[in-house]
């Protein structure tokens, strides 16, 4: 695992999404937002932008991704896939990770599969998965335990992301902030593996 920021720093947490058409985007600063309320050091990046040195120097790395056809739209897919070379030096593992999408129809329209689908590719490293409790603020209307989800073309009620989904997105960044101090303090207690 590489060294990341010394334990003096804020906590960095890089969120890399893909976004069409702007939808993941606002979920995606939402999550900063709560991130940043904790005091952690936020970098946002699009997934055609993303660096390796931006995954070597976090803590946190999370990742979001309209869906596109029942899965990770391309982009992101490409990203995750390009991530070969930092699994061969095993330079993820034991930072943390989390997911975040937004879909038309919500649970229906395989927002759970996308999910889980990169979230695969983040356990391939060895990340730590942190998912998203029921307790976290907005988890009803806008997370799945996996992470938070934006419907944002419902057959029937408000397009998203709404004020709610976006406090759900919130929430879960906060949280993940929260665990990755909890982790890194951890660690200058007990050492690394
Ligand atoms: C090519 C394409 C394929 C899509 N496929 C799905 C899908 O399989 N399921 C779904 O629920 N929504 C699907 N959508 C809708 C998007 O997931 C939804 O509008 C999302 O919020 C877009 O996020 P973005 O604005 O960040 O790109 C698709 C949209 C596009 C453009």
């Amino acid at each position: 695992m590489s060294d990341g920021p010394a334990s003096g720093e804020p906590v960095r947490v890089v969120v890399v999404f893909a976004s069409r058409t702007g939808r993941t985007r606002r979920m995606a600063e939402a999550l900063a937002e709560g991130a940043e309320a904790t005091g952690a050091a936020v970098l946002l990046r699009e997934a055609e932008a993303a660096t390796h040195e931006d995954l070597r120097g976090c803590d946190a790395l999370v990742v979001g991704s309209g869906v596109h056809m029942g899965g990770p739209e391309a982009t992101l897919r490409a990203f995750l896939a390009e991530t070969a070379p930092l699994w061969l030096k095993a330079e993820l593992r034991g930072k943390l990770a989390a997911v975040f999408a937004s879909a038309g129809d919500g649970a229906q329209g395989g927002a759970e599969l996308t999910l889980v689908s990169m979230l695969s590719t983040l356990a391939e490293h060895g990340m730590l998965l942190v998912p998203m409790h029921p307790r976290l603020e907005g988890f009803a209307e806008g997370g799945m335990h996996w992470g938070p989800v934006a419907a944002t073309q419902p057959h029937g009620g408000e397009p998203g992301p709404t004020e709610v989904q976006l406090v759900a997105a919130r929430s879960h960044g906060r949280w993940v902030a929260e665990c990755a101090a909890r982790w890194r303090r951890g660690q200058s207690t007990v050492g690394s593996a």
